[in-house]
């Protein structure tokens, strides 16, 4: 049975991808057997890809998403049965309550194996029931970019109608905050680095645009809009380059999920705001697997369906991150497998 899987070598880099073929075990007590059948990328995946943030140590699979179909279970397994189309979660081991895990060690295309193979062997617990009516490709979206946009707004944001969300560039994440904050009847201030893209925006829902390359105090702009109030939340992708300008953009009180790293890991932050305005920031790593089938039961319910920019063969995956490397898409890039 073929089992094309991707993996990643020692240091890192797309000259040290290669396809092999890998033995798949049959499923254990408590374990399913999935026929992966797309990924979707994210920033992280692209740099243990790369190496970005320092290469792997050692062989690694990369990718922390996968979506596909049960093909065998084990023993004591009765959430799913073969044919049951299911996603990974991002923690296998956090499954409820307060965050209890630090770091990537055990976050699958990281610290463990992930899913950029046909096939996987692992607990059930590591996976949820995708949406009904989705794709594969569709399902995959939601194991990082769904759930850290859920999240941050639904359960940390305690995201209430007629509140007010800002939300920064047309990545995976945002495009999710915006999709879930409409579904929920908040006003969303958007914005982007192109004027088309901010067209799209509107499109979607968002109330408000704004260019950040043409406008470097959007900030205040953002402010402008809610009347000089502030917004309540803001989804910060950016980082060190864009928290100063979401802490002028934020209400007194506000909440500011801390989630992206988009412009590096580390830069200065004057505290002044964050005393003054009493801010809530909010440190997020994407979520638990109770959080995900909250976000799916919501994703059904409100027929919310993903942007998918681009998909790319498993063998082009390398492909696939010189793309997102451009910043040309809007929404996901998927993997076909
Ligand atoms: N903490 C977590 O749990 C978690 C989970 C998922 C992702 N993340 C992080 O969140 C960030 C976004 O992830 P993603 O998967 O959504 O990325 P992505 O899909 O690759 O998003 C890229 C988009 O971000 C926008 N962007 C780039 N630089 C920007 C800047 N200086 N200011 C505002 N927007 C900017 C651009 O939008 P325009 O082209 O429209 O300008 C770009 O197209 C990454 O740093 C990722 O590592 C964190």
């Amino acid at each position: 049975m073929s089992n094309q899987t991707i993996v990643v070598g020692a240091g890192s880099g797309y000259d040290k991808v290669r396809i092999e073929q890998q033995d798949v075990p049959a499923p254990g007590p408590g374990e399913i057997t999935v026929r992966l059948r797309a990924n979707s990328l994210n920033f992280h995946d692209y740099a243990v890809v790369t190496g970005l943030w320092g290469g792997v140590a050692e062989d690694r699979i990369p990718m922390a998403d996968g979506a596909g179909e049960v093909e065998a279970v084990g023993d004591g397994v009765r959430e799913f049965a073969v044919g049951d189309h299911v996603v990974s979660t991002f923690f296998p081991t956090w499954h409820d309550g307060e965050a209890e895990v630090e770091g990537f060690d055990t976050v699958p295309g990281d610290g463990i194996d992930g899913y950029a193979r046909e096939r996987v062997t692992r607990s059930a617990e590591a996976f949820t029931r995708s949406p009904s009516n989705y794709t594969h490709a569709q399902a995959s979206t939601l194991t990082t970019a769904g759930l850290t946009a859920w999240r941050a707004l639904m359960e940390d944001g305690g995201l209430q109608p007629g509140e007010t969300v800002l939300i920064q560039g047309t990545g995976g994440v945002s495009i999710f905050a915006l999709q879930f904050a409409k579904s929920c009847g908040a006003t969303v201030i958007a914005t982007s680095s192109r004027d088309d893209k901010l067209e799209r925006l509107r499109a979607m829902g968002a109330d408000h645009l704004v260019n950040y390359k043409r406008d470097a105090e959007w900030g205040q702009t953002v402010r402008d809009i809610t009347g000089g109030r502030g917004v309540d939340h803001v989804i910060e992708v950016g980082g060190p380059d864009t928290l100063a300008q979401s802490m002028t953009a934020v209400r007194v009180g506000g909440h500011i999920a801390v989630i992206g790293v988009l412009t590096g890991v580390a830069g200065e932050v004057s505290m002044m705001p964050m005393l003054a305005k009493q801010i809530r920031l909010q440190g997020v790593l994407v979520g638990n697997r109770r959080q995900q089938q909250d976000m799916v039961r919501a994703i059904e319910a409100n027929g919310i369906e993903p942007v998918i920019d681009k998909q790319f063969p498993l063998n082009e995956l390398a492909d696939a991150f010189r793309y997102q490397e451009t910043n040309q898409h809007f929404g996901k890039i998927c993997l076909d497998l």
